[in-house]
């Protein structure tokens, strides 16, 4: 297994920033001792009934970013999310900063360059975004040391980022009563994600975690802050010892009953792209609706 470089002794300073359309947390993520910063899974608005883009979102993060007089250096992609569009080429833009995801985003764009019939001219190679990282890759952000950990099982190319004694998990876990995430999509898989759950529980039981999603289950307010013995302990789908059989049961039968994500059509097209939208053979931007293929 990978040693990971765990440092707890670093603690970022992490601003969450809630999107409400799509119960998805972005987050800016400083380094403690400089001006240094990461984002974590931005968010583009969509209004898909009008084909409409807009980047409120995106523009609070900027606008924090530029009053606290923040250096931004990470744009980081958990996963190529398949509920919301990232907004990454556009911070980047405005902000600079390098665009990061797994490099398993190969077999992301492999199998969904073919469910969308993207021609040769859509590079499979994940050139689309500036760094791929590998299991267990190092990097900075000012003086703070990050590392990101392969957790593939929701989609292939998952990655938790682990940035001091913070880690977001993307869509690994949700808070503890809101247990895991679908494994149903293509590329995805109940047993690898019970795996890689159990990677990211192995971490220090006072680590951080940070949520990519929380829906609020059974009417309680957002949360999105937890630790890794808080989820070892409570989470209803993997805490308490839960063996992977009973995992990989539940979360099969579970899946089963859940409708496709909303915007899961515009998204996989964006975020495949690093967030760019695709463009028709004159250069507009333009979607697709691939029918009875997902
Ligand atoms: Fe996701």
């Amino acid at each position: 297994m990978t040693q990971y470089p765990v440092n707890m002794s670093v603690t970022p300073d992490v601003s969450a920033h809630f999107d409400e359309a799509t119960n998805t947390i972005s987050y800016i993520v400083k380094d403690p001792t400089s001006d240094a910063c990461a984002i974590v899974d931005s968010v583009m608005d969509i209004d898909y009934a009008a084909g409409r883009i807009t980047y409120d979102h995106a523009d609070a993060l900027i606008a924090e970013i530029q009053e606290r007089g923040l250096k931004l250096e990470w744009i980081i992609e958990t996963h190529v999310h398949a509920d919301h569009l990232s907004a990454a080429p556009y911070i980047q833009d405005k902000l600079g900063g390098k665009i990061g995801v797994g490099s398993k985003i190969m077999v992301v764009q492999d199998t969904f360059g073919k469910i969308f019939n993207e021609g040769t001219e859509f590079q499979r190679d994940g050139s689309q975004f500036d760094k791929l990282f590998e299991d267990g890759d190092t990097y900075k952000i000012g003086n703070m040391d990050a590392f990101a950990i392969y957790t593939p099982g929701h989609t292939p190319a998952c990655m938790v980022h682990v940035m001091g004694n913070a880690a977001f998990v993307g869509d690994t876990l949700f808070m503890p009563d809101g247990g895991s995430a679908r494994a149903d999509f293509p590329g995805g898989d109940a047993g690898t994600l019970y795996d890689s759950i159990q990677k990211v529980l192995t971490l220090p039981d006072d680590m951080r975690l940070f949520m990519c999603h929380d829906y609020g289950p059974n009417g309680r307010d957002i949360q999105w802050e937890t630790t890794v013995g808080e989820e070892k302990a409570h989470n209803i789908h993997v805490g308490g010892g839960k063996t992977k059989e009973e995992f990989v049961k539940f979360r099969t039968e579970r899946d089963a009953t859940l409708d496709m994500p909303k915007l899961i059509i515009p998204s996989l097209q964006v975020n495949m792209r690093a967030g760019e939208v695709p463009k028709d053979k004159d250069g507009n931007p333009m979607l697709k609706v691939p029918v009875n293929a997902l």
